[in-house]
């Protein structure tokens, strides 16, 4: 069984496809070859992928490139897609390309897709497309309302998703996760991007008040609950992920703090991001009760283990820091 991913020179998908290719896999030994498409934007690097593993292609490539998708379609069974522009701060900036890569990139795999015949076709979504949560837990059922242009790409590329099953009949499957944390991700987002500034003895920039609640997932439960879809979801249907641990954005700025042996004096208050949405909250019951999705790790130890990553990979982040763009003037951390 071939496997077309696309994003997954990136944070996510390259934990996915580490995942499906290492030992005692979720996706076990009816994985055949696995092809990565990736147009490798500032936040992609070919350095999150064991090129060397014959069962792995790797692809550069556009996701909104209908020729070239279609030639890569026409050997895939099944496709999850991950490509996307995912830092909220820049949509904020420039929207266009979120729109581009996200909204009529997700609609170009669609169609290809479905002129191929592949399937399921697991789109990778977010908890952010349930817009603010002031209290309790948003369900696959409940209505979207997302707020920033970067959640409205990805409810607009939902939405497309799942017409696609219900006009044309595709396997289209949805995942929406909450805050993902874990090595190789991009530092420009809060965990990274505090660790590597603190670890360079430099300050970190916390939004507003600092009491905006995110639930963390680590990444390589994320993974498993996307497989888990992959494999045992259903058609046409939306699966929450999410990781059980929500923290306001100080105390998550406290434990990084601690992590790196630094003190509030290295933290620099900037005002709120536009628009700054001031929780987000899912229920997973359904991933848990129809396929057995559970969280394996620990938030305390995952965490203590990611920052111990970044310590032990300046190679890895120091030259993706240098040529990322500009983060948008005045922005603080993104989750
Ligand atoms: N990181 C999170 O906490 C989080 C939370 C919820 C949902 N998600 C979703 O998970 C997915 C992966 O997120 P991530 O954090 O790994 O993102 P990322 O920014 O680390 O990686 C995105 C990847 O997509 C590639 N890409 C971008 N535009 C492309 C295009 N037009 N064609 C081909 N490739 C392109 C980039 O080069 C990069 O490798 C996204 O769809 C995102 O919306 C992420």
């Amino acid at each position: 069984m071939n496997l077309l991913v696309t994003g997954a020179a990136g944070f996510i998908g390259s934990a996915y496809v580490r995942m499906l290719l290492g030992p005692g896999v979720a996706g076990g030994p009816e994985i055949g070859r696995v092809t990565v498409l990736d147009r490798l934007t500032y936040a992609g690097t070919v350095d999150n992928l064991d090129l060397t593993d014959p069962r792995l292609r790797f692809v550069y490539g556009d996701i909104c490139d209908a020729g070239l998708v279609g030639t890569l379609m026409a050997d895939a069974d099944q496709v999850v897609h991950f490509a996307a522009e995912s830092h909220v701060d820049r949509s904020i900036a420039a929207a266009g390309e979120f729109v581009r890569t996200n909204v009529q990139g997700t609609q170009t795999l669609l169609d290809a897709a479905l002129r191929h015949g592949a399937g399921p076709f697991v789109h990778v979504s977010t908890d952010e497309v349930y817009g603010s949560v002031e209290s309790g837990s948003r369900a696959e059922t409940d209505p979207l309302d997302p707020n920033s242009p970067y959640a409205a790409s990805k409810a607009a590329s939902d939405l497309i998703a799942l017409a696609y099953h219900r006009t044309h009949g595709l396997d289209v499957r949805v995942t929406r996760c909450t805050n993902n944390y874990g090595p190789r991700q991009f530092p420009e987002k809060v965990i990274p991007l505090f660790v590597t500034n603190l670890l360079d003895g430099g300050d970190v920039p916390l939004y507003g008040d600092g009491t905006n609640r995110r639930d963390w997932l680590h990444v390589e439960d994320h993974c498993a609950g996307v497989d888990l879809v992959r494999a045992l979801g259903r058609p046409g249907e939306i699966y929450n992920i999410s990781g059980g641990t929500e923290l306001t954005n100080t105390r998550l700025t406290e434990m990084l703090l601690d992590a790196c042996g630094a003190d509030w004096g290295r933290v620099r208050h900037v005002p709120d991001r536009k628009g700054h949405d001031r929780r987000y909250s899912i229920r997973d019951d359904k991933a848990r009760d129809e396929l057995g999705y559970r969280p394996r790790h620990d938030f305390e130890r995952g965490l203590a283990e990611t920052v111990e990553w970044y310590r032990r990979n300046r190679d890895w982040w120091e030259p993706l820091k240098r040529r990322a763009p500009a983060a948008p003037a005045g922005a603080g951390h993104a989750v």
